[in-house]
């Protein structure tokens, strides 16, 4: 390990920071050894990280105590906040605060910020075409994210803004993949029209990370947006098709029918394809694809992705 520099990981045990562990891990020839921040030390995933050889330790990004600790000493981090472990836009702002403070007492000399973007940027509250969510927010999960850039910036820690995108893994984890319908066939539901989706393979996200980290002081203060392709839902429902072998229908159903699923967040998700769908041009523009292949070269297309994990999206 000795002359490598530390990168500390959030969420090292989930999709995003173990992309970026395990990236690092991959490149034993590479500047950087890897910190996996962890609640729990001993869990399953924690000890194979550990077999794998990160460094472990523990931290809770709602003990700023604990983070400066898992920061002390390191290069760099990476800073992600789990909006779907507790649904609250203030309490994911008040982590991004507790990471950036805990990056700035350490003196990192590189951050990520797995962020989003701000939609009220683009809708503001007056705006009626979604409704206004929990008081103050359009796409909570998102404008949490974006509003929490102000607070690196303003502590003037170094920071690269890396806007992510739909994880095509949210298939086989969320409940998005395909639905038999009663006729028995295959609909793959998402109100997007034929506007294109901004998607990616959960584990580039880390690769990219890596990206970003190796181009050193170039990226610090840059905010880049990384994607493996931009679909429509037509396209995703042809790739899933021909990948599962049977008929895969595209149901765009519109974004107020999503709004009202009744499952949790389906309110703040229908919102967020609304975003996506009414401001294409600037969602997609923003997450280049030369860009994140030029970040990531083992970048995976849809129909990669889907040729190493069609077995695992649950189909009933
Ligand atoms: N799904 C998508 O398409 C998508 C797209 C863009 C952005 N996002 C955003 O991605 C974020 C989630 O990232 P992810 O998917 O990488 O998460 P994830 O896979 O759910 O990973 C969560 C990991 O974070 C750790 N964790 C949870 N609460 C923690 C806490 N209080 N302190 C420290 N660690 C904690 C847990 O590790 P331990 O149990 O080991 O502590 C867990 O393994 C969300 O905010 C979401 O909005 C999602």
């Amino acid at each position: 390990m000795s002359g490598k520099k530390t990168i500390a990981v959030l969420g090292a045990t989930g999709a995003q920071g173990g992309g970026l562990l395990r990236a690092i891990l991959d490149d034993p020839g590479g500047p950087f050894a890897a910190r996996a921040i962890t609640r729990d030390v001993n869990s399953e995933k924690a000890r194979e990280l550990a077999r794998l050889g990160a460094e472990v330790v523990a931290a809770d990004i709602d003990d700023a105590a604990s983070l400066e600790k898992a920061f002390a000493g390191a290069y760099g981090a990476f800073c992600v906040t789990f909006f779907w472990a507790h649904f609250s836009p203030e309490k994911e702002i008040a982590e991004a605060g507790a990471m950036a403070g805990g990056a700035k007492k350490a003196g990192l000399e590189h951050v990520i910020w797995s962020t989003l973007e701000d939609t009220r940027r683009w809708v503001p509250l007056s705006d009626g075409r979604m409704p206004t969510l929990m008081g103050k927010y359009k796409v909570p999960h998102f404008d949490s994210k974006g509003e929490a850039d102000g607070i690196f910036r303003d502590l003037g820690v170094p920071t690269t803004f890396l806007l992510t995108s739909f994880y095509w893994d949210n298939l086989i984890h969320f409940g998005m993949g395909p639905r038999k319908g009663p006729d028995g066939v295959l609909a793959f539901t998402i109100p997007m029209g034929d506007r294109k989706l901004p998607g990616i393979a959960a584990e580039d996200i880390g690769k990219c990370a890596l990206g970003i980290f190796k181009r050193g002081k170039e990226l610090v203060g840059k905010t880049v947006g990384i994607a493996g392709e931009h679909l429509t839902g037509a396209e995703m429902a042809a790739a899933l098709g021909k990948a599962l072998g049977r008929e895969v229908r595209y149901n765009a159903v519109s974004h107020a029918a999503y709004r009202g699923f009744g499952f949790p967040g389906s309110e703040d998700l229908g919102n967020m394809f609304q975003f996506k769908h009414d401001f294409e041009a600037d969602f997609c523009g923003a997450r280049s694809l030369e860009t994140s292949r030029a970040l990531n070269p083992a970048l995976q297309t849809f129909e990669s992705w889907l040729a190493r994990n069609k077995s695992r999206i649950p189909l009933e």
